[in-house]
């Protein structure tokens, strides 16, 4: 049996000081979890139900109050080098170029500037923006910000990709071209582990191999759905696909009696 990137075992995480006269909030309640290395693992939920709370104690920020977060086998004890975290609210930096702002991981961890300009005009332009390499922030539209935070994250090249909510903002149609360009960057990067939580459980049939609806506070696991649909995926035409549509549907039945 190999080793999982991700496992969680009977993870509870309760914000409080545990003393029962004040309030405490069970945000993760009892809730395991195993994640292959190289599979794409969507998380839908209600909001507030520990989706946030959940990466946050697999990046390494917030301890379990109980249980076991492992990351490839091993304990998982503070920030790691080798997972890529874009927040719900990642912004650029305005005052760096497109570019400056993909280096910015690479700055930190010593790399050259010659592989620094290598590595991100490759991932820039892997993501459609090399015309865009030298442009601030302010001059680029809300995908292709999207689009240059997401090369930022990756560009440390981390084997767990976690990201929370990344194109909650884009409208529609931006919102399926960047979700297009996501998928192909991630199945042109075989063995990368990627848990991607949305509030849109179209996004999640589209991407994810597997999808799991967590249930409202206190967190639960209450379903976990294998995505039958072959790679590569064509995500504009995925939506007309009748296997799409009764995954999609079979998963909404589990969730909307969460969302009241
Ligand atoms: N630092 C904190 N202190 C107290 N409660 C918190 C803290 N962070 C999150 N919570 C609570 O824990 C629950 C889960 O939060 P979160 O993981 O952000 O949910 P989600 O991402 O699914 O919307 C929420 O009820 C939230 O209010
Ligand atoms: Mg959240």
């Amino acid at each position: 049996m190999t080793t999982p990137s991700v496992e969680l075992k009977n993870v509870s995480l309760i914000f409080g000081d545990g003393d029962p006269r004040n309030e405490n909030v069970t945000a993760v309640d009892n809730t395991s979890l195993e994640i292959p290395t190289g599979q794409f693992v969507a998380i839908v939920g209600p909001s507030g139900c520990g989706k946030t709370t959940i990466l946050n104690m697999l990046a390494g920020l917030i301890k379990p109050t109980l249980g076991s977060v492992k990351r490839n086998g091993q304990e998982v004890e503070g920030p790691s080098r080798d997972i890529g975290y874009m927040l719900a609210r990642s912004a650029l930096s305005p005052w760096r170029t497109a570019k400056q702002n993909v280096e910015l991981g690479l700055e930190i961890r010593g790399m050259t500037k010659q592989e620094r300009s290598k590595k991100s005009l490759e991932l820039l332009s892997q993501l459609r923006l090399e015309g865009f390499a030298d442009s601030y922030p302010s001059m680029l539209s809300q995908g292709m910000q999207q689009r240059v935070a997401i090369a930022r994250t990756l560009a440390i090249d981390p084997d767990l990709w976690l990201l929370d909510e990344p194109f909650g903002a884009l409208d529609a149609q931006t919102r399926l071209t960047v979700q297009s360009e996501f998928i192909s960057l991630w199945e042109s990067n075989p063995g990368k582990t990627v848990i991607f939580v949305t509030h849109d459980l179209e996004e999640a049939v589209l991407l994810a191999d597997r999808v799991i609806v967590m249930t409202a506070r206190p967190g639960k696991i209450k379903s976990d759905t294998t995505v039958p649909i072959p790679r590569p995926r064509i995500v504009d035409e995925l939506k007309f696909d009748p296997v799409f549509t009764e995954t999609e549907h079979k998963i909404w039945k589990e969730l909307r009696d969460e969302l009241v």
